[in-house]
């Protein structure tokens, strides 16, 4: 049976019985509007982990001023039956007071990976996601927590969290879900009309690009992105925030494709902001 969690003081209690049992707890925190992105992280969780825990939490703290909050889609019925299918054991999904209590007055603020990309187009917004993430650990305590590789940086930020605050939690990084055209899933994708999501598909169409660029032998950074940016500037509308061709460890922009380099982008179509990435495999040549 799949428990409802609201309180912390709840959540607790269900932990340390799980604990006592002597299972480990895998956990997977996220904002809802669940798809098949997120339940792949619940179904690595669940072949991994004798209890798995998901907590649906919009968190206020990582969304700008002008920023989608108040219309983030909030399907919490239909999360919840998502979930019991995947064999959950615990949602948590508790009220923003809950999380964010009368003072709140402490914030995890993460370095240089939290700079760019991401970190330029949305000021703050790692800074709360740093602390929810903590914060939701503390109250679970899993052994291990599972993220998407959609939100790459996301991933990266967490990682050096944990490594630098001794976190004993394992932090297990996930494959990106497409729809079969290659559009990344996103809770985000559902603002998109029917023609904006055709649209769409040119993130996608320009890190392919990008890819059979680096297989025919381009190794220059900066005509690789301009050709990613010819793509997805053919769709009408589409507003490019970057497009980046950066290390995946330290994100720095690289100059040319000598090893693993990290295609990222964020694009708004039709005032939806966009993210998406892959990892080119370019090898060093002689
Ligand atoms: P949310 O956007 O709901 O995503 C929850 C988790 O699902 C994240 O780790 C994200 O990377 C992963 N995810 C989303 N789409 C995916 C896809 N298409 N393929 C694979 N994984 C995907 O990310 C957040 O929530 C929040 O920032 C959170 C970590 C919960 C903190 O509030």
């Amino acid at each position: 049976m799949q428990k409802l969690i609201k309180t912390v003081a709840e959540l607790r209690e269900g932990i340390d019985v799980v604990r006592r049992r002597g299972q480990s707890i895998g956990f997977v925190p996220t904002m809802g509007a669940l798809h098949e992105g997120h339940l792949s992280l619940v179904r690595a969780a669940r072949a991994e982990c004798g209890c798995v825990v998901v907590s649906i939490f919009v968190n206020p703290t990582q969304f700008g001023p002008n920023e989608d909050f108040s219309k983030y889609p909030r399907t919490l019925d239909n999360d919840i039956e998502l979930l019991a299918a995947c064999g959950v054991n615990m949602v948590f999904c508790p009220s923003e007071n809950e999380v964010y209590r009368k003072g709140h007055d402490t914030w995890v603020e993460v370095g240089a990976a939290a700079v760019p990309l991401e970190g330029e187009c949305r000021p703050g917004h790692f800074r709360g996601v740093a602390t929810v993430v903590l914060k939701l650990l503390n109250m679970v305590r899993p052994d291990a927590a599972y993220f998407g590789q959609k939100d790459y940086q996301q991933a990266l930020v967490i990682r050096r969290m944990a490594a630098d605050l001794d976190l004993p939690t394992e932090i297990r990084v996930c494959p990106i879900v497409r729809e079969p055209d290659g559009l990344a899933m996103s809770s985000r994708n559902r603002y998109l009309s029917p023609a904006a999501r055709q649209r769409a598909l040119v993130l996608w169409k320009s890190l392919v690009l990008a890819n059979e660029l680096v297989e025919q032998g381009e190794r220059d950074a900066r005509t690789i992105a301009a050709r990613m940016r010819e793509v997805i500037e053919s769709a009408e509308d589409a507003r490019i925030d970057y497009v980046a061709l950066v290390d995946p460890d330290s994100l720095r922009p690289v100059e040319n494709i000598e090893g693993p380099t990290l295609a990222a982008l964020a694009v708004k179509i039709e005032n939806t902001r966009l993210i998406d990435n892959c990892i080119l495999r370019g090898e060093r040549r002689g």
